[in-house]
């Protein structure tokens, strides 16, 4: 079977709390090549990694992401709604998960949750953060905000990017080109063989999301896809191992 790239969805999600250090460490013992997060910024401008712009699923918190400072938000339990041997767990910076990864062969994938909050200047910020840790070759930016992907591009040509979209997109590998985007991160009910063929012609990548269930991930990867974001990183890797 055709090496494809096993990204972990908010980490090892499925056995830990989404998008905390002990999700991110459990992914690469399951043997994922790359990691998605969701990032949001806070009050007082620092990027920490959490998937609702809201505090009350996974911290038991009231507010907003956008209206807490750093030092507020780092005070939460960002385990305990999963289990309570996670209790210790705090929404990371992102700078933390960039330690973790940084001189280890991990795509990065970070998705901007900059779609029902608009967050000014986080373009800028995370462009500066990746140069400032040199990750700008292990990075790959996302959004279901296509605009905010075209303004990152602007900034950093270096960094590549990849559109997230839900329903079907007319020839999305020509829109891909269009906004000099790397990939296609598309829903995966929305991925069609003929529309993975043609990316791969533009030399555009498709990594479909979230693909949890084996036989979906066999199509998939029958399909041609270069990588898959699944919650289930060890049973990707199982299955590419087995082929
Ligand atoms: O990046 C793919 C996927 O994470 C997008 O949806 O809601 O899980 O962030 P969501
Ligand atoms: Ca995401």
């Amino acid at each position: 079977m055709k090496k494809i790239e096993i990204i972990a969805h908010r980490g090892a999600s499925a056995v830990c709390p989404e998008n905390t250090m002990a999700a991110f460490e459990r992914c690469l013992e399951q043997g994922a090549t790359g990691i998605e997060t969701d990032v949001q910024m806070t009050s007082d401008g620092r990027l920490v990694l959490i998937h609702d712009e809201t505090l009350t699923r996974t911290t038991g918190a009231e507010g907003w992401v956008k209206d807490k400072t750093y030092e507020e938000l780092r005070e939460l339990d960002a385990g305990s709604w999963f289990n309570t041997e996670f209790a210790a767990e705090c929404i990371p910076a992102l700078e933390q998960l960039f330690g973790l990864i940084r001189g280890k062969n991990i795509l990065l994938n970070l998705e901007l949750k900059n779609g029902i909050v608009s967050y000014k200047g986080m373009e800028e910020k995370i462009v500066q953060v990746i140069r400032d840790w040199d990750l700008e070759q292990q990075v790959i930016l996302s959004s279901f905000n296509h605009a905010s992907l075209v303004r990152c591009k602007r900034l950093a040509p270096e960094i590549q990017t990849a559109l997230l979209y839900m329903e079907k997109l007319y020839r999305p590998y020509d829109y891909a080109v269009k906004l000099e985007a790397s990939a296609l991160h598309p829903y995966k009910f929305a991925v069609t063989r003929e529309e993975v063929a043609a990316s791969i012609a533009q030399g555009v990548a498709t990594h479909p999301f979230t693909v949890n269930d084996p036989e979906e991930m066999k199509a998939m990867i029958e399909m041609g896809v270069q990588g898959i974001i699944t919650d289930v990183p060890d049973v990707l890797a199982a299955l590419t191992a087995a082929h």
